[in-house]
């Protein structure tokens, strides 16, 4: 075991519930909640922002290097990232953000930086982090490994609704197809690429209430803290 417990990586394509999901179950075991998918939008929101190319990985990264990087906890449900101190919630959920993020993964440098601010930010467990490679490439010995899975029409129908809640226009045919490509570029890339690890429980919450997820999640902590 690590200093303050263990670490539990969740993985899985977009639109999964990995957050919601990470939160409650992070809530219920009194750990950190980290997101990963969180810091690429950070790094994409900024990036649009400053008018950069995304493809040019060295200038991305020097950017990324110059920025204060934070996690605050408790400053609103969406708000998981700051960047020199300005708190990044609603707008890195917008559509282009998330084009540009999962754009900006497939770059070996900018994958790196991710992979060692990940790191030292989990490095002394008592940690649920989320994202795509976590149980594969950030923390391939995360004591608790957790690949959660749900169809393309479930996600497109979850994420309507958390767009309609904040208020946000919502297409479900477009959004479908937005988080089809987004797999196709998660899984398709050559660095890191979104895949279950071989060691991870494989969780299809297609069907399965989110509290049922939650449970099963904590029950697999409990055995693994044993
Ligand atoms: O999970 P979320 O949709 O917020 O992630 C945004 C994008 O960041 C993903 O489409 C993916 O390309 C990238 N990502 C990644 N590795 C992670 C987390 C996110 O490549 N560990």
């Amino acid at each position: 075991m690590r200093a303050s417990g263990i670490v539990i990586a969740i993985d899985g394509p977009a639109g999964v519930g990995k957050s919601t999901v990470g939160k409650m179950v992070a809530k219920r075991i009194g750990y950190s909640f980290i997101s990963t998918g969180k810091m690429y939008r950070a790094l994409a929101w900024k990036a649009l922002a400053n008018g950069l190319g995304l493809e040019d990985d060295e200038k991305l990264v020097a950017l990324a290097r110059s920025l204060r990087w934070e996690f605050p906890k408790g400053a609103g449900p969406e708000a998981d990232v700051s960047l020199d101190g300005k708190v990044l919630a609603l707008e890195l959920s917008e559509e282009s953000v998330s084009r540009a993020s999962s754009s900006i993964a497939k770059l070996p440098g900018v994958r790196l930086f991710m992979k060692d601010m990940q790191r030292q930010a989990g490095l002394s467990g008592g940690v649920v982090m989320e994202g795509r490679d976590i149980g594969t490439n950030v923390f391939p010995d995360a004591e608790l490994k957790i690949y959660l899975d749900a169809s393309p029409e479930a996600r497109a129908k979850r994420r309507v609704g958390q767009l309609k809640e904040q208020g946000m226009p919502a297409d479900h045919a477009q959004i479908l197809d937005f988080i089809v490509k987004r797999d196709a570029q998660d899984s398709g890339r050559k660095n890191n690429p979104l895949r279950k690890a071989d060691d991870a429980h494989y969780l299809d919450s297609t069907s399965v209430p989110r509290d049922q997820v939650v449970e099963a999640i904590v029950e697999l902590f409990k055995a693994a803290v044993k």
